[in-house]
Order: C-alpha cells, then sequence, then structure tokens
C-alpha cells in the first residue's frame, strides 16, 4: 500500500484529532479553544471551522497564537479572542498545536514557525493541551538535531548568545527568507536557533534559558504535557496519553 507523504500525513493528523475531540466532547459548544501554528495546526483550524459553520458546534471562543494563525481564521469567518479577551480571562479549555519534536516523556521543541511565545501563553493556559504531529517529529532525545529556539530582545542579542555558549549551546541568529536581515517575530523580536553536541535535559534548561535577562521564551515545552496524536506512514493514527 502506498504510504502517505509527510504532508499527508499533517493533513490526516490535524482534522482526525478534532474529529476525536468533538466526538469525545473535549470541545464543546461554548468551548474556549487555543489554535497553534503551522502546517499540522493549520488543517485543525480547517476542521474546527467545518464544525463551526456548518453548526455542530456552537459559541465557540478561539483565540490564535500567529498572524498566520489569525489570517486563516479571518478566511475561514471565525472570530478571533485575545487571551485578555472578557469572555477568556486567561484561560482556555483546550488548545491544539503542532511541534518540531517530541521526546519519550512528551517534552517538546516548538517554535519552527517562530510563534513559540504565544503558543506558550496558550498551551501553558489550557486545562488540556493537544499535539499533532506526523511520525517524523517523535524522536528519542532533544537538543541535538532540531534547533531549539530562543526568543530574544534585539539589544541583547550579543549578552544572551554569550549566556548560551556558557551552557554548551552553539547559536546561530535566523535569517528571513523574502527580506534581507533577521526573522523578526510577531512580538517585534529576534529568533536564535540553538543546538548542542550531546542531548541535554529540557526540564532544566527551559527554567535556566528563560531566566537569561534578554530571553523572552525559550521553545522547550516541559510543563504542560499534552495528549499527542501522531499520524504515520500507512494513514493509522495513534495517541500518547
Ligand atoms: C510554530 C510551531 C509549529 O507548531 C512547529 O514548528 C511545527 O510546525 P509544522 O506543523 O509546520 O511542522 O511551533 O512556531
Amino acid at each position: 500500500m502506498a504510504q502517505l507523504t509527510q504532508s499527508e500525513q499533517k493533513r490526516l493528523v490535524g482534522t482526525y484529532a478534532v474529529n476525536e475531540l468533538v466526538k469525545e466532547g473535549l470541545i464543546f459548544d461554548g468551548a474556549k479553544v487555543g489554535l497553534g501554528t503551522g502546517s499540522t495546526a493549520l488543517p485543525a483550524v480547517e476542521r474546527l471551522a467545518h464544525f463551526i459553520i456548518n453548526g455542530q458546534l456552537k459559541d465557540i471562543k478561539v483565540v490564535t497564537t500567529s498572524f498566520q494563525t489569525t489570517i486563516a481564521c479571518e478566511n475561514l469567518g471565525i472570530s478571533v479572542y485575545s487571551m485578555n479577551s472578557k469572555e477568556i480571562q486567561g484561560q482556555l479549555d483546550i488548545a491544539i498545536d503542532g511541534a518540531d519534536e517530541i521526546s519519550p516523556e512528551k517534552n517538546l521543541i516548538k517554535g519552527g514557525g517562530a510563534a513559540l511565545l504565544l503558543e506558550k501563553i496558550v498551551a501553558y493556559n489550557a486545562k488540556r493541551f493537544i499535539v499533532v504531529a506526523d511520525e517524523s517529529k517523535i524522536v528519542d532525545s532533544l537538543g541535538t538535531k532540531f534547533p531549539l529556539p530562543v526568543e530574544v530582545i534585539p539589544e541583547a542579542r550579543f549578552a544572551v548568545i554569550r549566556r548560551l555558549e556558557e551552557l554548551g549551546a552553539h547559536c546561530t541568529l535566523r535569517e528571513a527568507v523574502k527580506k534581507c536581515g533577521p526573522v523578526i517575530t510577531d512580538n517585534g523580536n529576534i529568533i536564535l536557533d540553538i543546538l548542542w553536541d550531546n542531548p541535554v535535559k529540557p526540564e532544566i534548561l527551559e527554567d535556566t534559558i528563560k531566566s537569561i535577562t534578554g530571553v523572552v521564551e525559550v521553545g522547550f515545552f516541559t510543563k504542560n504535557k499534552p495528549q499527542v496524536f501522531v499520524a504515520h506512514g500507512d494513514g493509522s493514527v495513534t495517541k500518547i496519553e
């Protein structure tokens, strides 16, 4: 049987997860839903829009994690709220997002799309956090393959790089495509992509890196363990509880 491509797996898992969450009553009428960023999260956004538009879900209030997802919602006709909206009060029932890497402990690297700050605000303030991923995202350890994104205040670039190098990291300033110079995040900051020679401890480093002055956010997500839906090349989807 033909294997699904990575992009087919992404579409499958985004759609499947929302179907399941609606079926299980975890996305319900009136739910406050955080919507992630990237090519796996977007099919989930589209599927949720389908349920809203055909009236199967009523009074859903969504909060987005990036300009990309806000624009997708606008195009799909879904109203977008802020975490500070009166209706949201800084807390969500559920958040759905992609990931760049997922370890056996369900620690994540996120921020491949430079949206880690809002993604973490949403994920860490959701009662239930759902990750959707194709099978390539499942790894044995973090820190040596997919570079960890760190969002940094531009003025602190050198100072933060020096501190990260003291932690054994190799740092690369993320360059923009179709724009000269660095990627500027939705919040006006830069991204350092960092790698280590050997696997690291994400639970410790999330706090250590976050405490460096000038760091706005770090792409290790270790504190609100997600339920993970994974699509496989054979067309199946498995769940890691
Ligand atoms: C964006 C993210 C994305 O969730 C992550 O990069 C995965 O993206 P994709 O689903 O396109 O592979 O963290 O900041």
